[in-house]
């Protein structure tokens, strides 16, 4: 399967890793979008209460995690009508097993994307194709990926956008699954959920949440899924023989963590205050930052090759992530992620400053 699996782009990615290390102040790596600011302690701490857990989670989760799950996707999402919820670890291995799990054969995602979008579909052998986001263009297909607010671009979806969407799955009969583990993280525009629209109606819809950058949890592994029941019974039933169960110290933080909504604001405000010191040295150096309206990165040009872009900065000693990573039309693009620390974001903002000034 290996051979059939795209290069793995982060290898590509490495010389100008090694350019950025060779800066006398080190390297700021602005690529990979893993959280660097820690897990709040009252999380930590219900995950080390629940440290003594010698039986196997279930599948489903735990009645107290379901309750915590369906009540925030009604306050959160603004989920009506019939859904179900089922945990996941992580929200990874939801996208990249899901046509397996249910067997799809062709998958439509956008055509700037998540990159695991595209490998799940390989990994079902589905036919996998690249749409733009006005649904009212796509294809027929069993399975499309909508992504909002979006990685890497930080585009927000409208209501439009989403009704068009859930237009085409009851048109076609084909599955749409939002991915909105950015959701939270709005800069400029409030995102929404696809569940706000479907009217009570949750047939062939289903959202996806994580917990990794919400609450600083990538470690644990801890998402789930909210939409459609008859979609999620399907799915719990081959997870059931499959595996991948939360395990249940991750799930005691998982309720913790969706209990409290002051440390996804605290970390939001961090990642937006980043962004406006980030955003106006960028432009100095002649980029133009596109969407970037939630999300934790920002999505910037200056009409070279990305390539280019990434040079620059590397010779900086500022590591971005170069766009054609997330399809064709990204190549002219960089992605720089939020995730280092405000001390890093600020000296990466006066490097670029005083390199402009030179
Ligand atoms: C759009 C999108 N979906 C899903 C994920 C996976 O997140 P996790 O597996 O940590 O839940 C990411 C991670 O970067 C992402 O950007």
């Amino acid at each position: 399967m290996a051979h059939k699996l795209p290069d793995f782009p982060w290898d590509a990615l490495a010389p100008y890793g090694v350019i950025a290390k060779e800066h006398h102040a080190g390297i700021i790596d602005l690529s990979v979008g893993t959280p660097v600011d820690p897990t709040p302690d009252f999380i930590q701490r219900a995950l080390r209460e629940a440290a003594n857990s010698p039986s196997y989670p279930v599948t489903v989760g735990t009645p107290e995690l379901r309750v915590a799950i369906t009540e925030w996707a009604k306050k959160n999402l603004g989920a009506t009508g019939d859904f179900a919820v089922l945990p996941l670890i992580g929200s990874k291995e939801f996208v990249a097993w899901l046509p397996t799990l249910l067997t799809t054969k062709s998958v439509l995602y956008p055509d700037v994307a998540y990159p695991t979008y595209l490998v799940g579909a390989l990994l079902a052998k589905a036919e996998a194709t690249p749409v733009d986001i006005d649904a009212t263009q796509w294809p027929t297909a069993e399975l499309a990926w909508v992504n909002s607010p979006s990685n890497p671009t930080g585009r927000v979806h409208n209501e439009i956008e989403y009704r068009v969407a859930i237009d085409w799955a009851r048109r076609t009969k084909g599955v749409v699954v939002s991915d909105e583990c950015y959701l939270e993280f709005g800069t400029n525009k409030t995102p929404s959920s696809i569940l706000q629209y479907t009217d009570g109606d949750n047939r062939n819809i289903l959202a996806v949440h994580s917990l990794s950058k919400r609450s600083n949890l990538a470690g644990y592994r801890a998402a789930f899924v909210v939409g459609d029941p008859a979609l999620i019974a399907q799915i719990l039933e081959v997870r059931k023989h499959a595996g991948m169960m939360v395990p249940l110290p991750v799930q005691k933080a998982m309720i913790a963590a969706l209990a409290d909504s002051d440390h996804v604001s605290e970390q939001r405000n961090r990642y937006n205050a980043r962004k406006a010191k980030l955003i106006p040295a960028l432009t100095t150096a002649g980029f133009t930052i596109d969407f970037s309206d939630a999300g934790l990165y920002l999505w910037a040009t200056r009409n070279e090759d990305c390539w280019e872009s990434v040079a620059w900065l590397a010779q900086l000693g500022i590591l971005a992530t170069p766009g054609i990573f997330y399809g064709d039309k990204g190549s002219q693009h960089i992605r720089i992620a939020m995730t280092a620390t405000d001390q890093q974001i600020t000296d990466a903002a006066s490097r670029i400053t005083e390199a402009v000034k030179a």
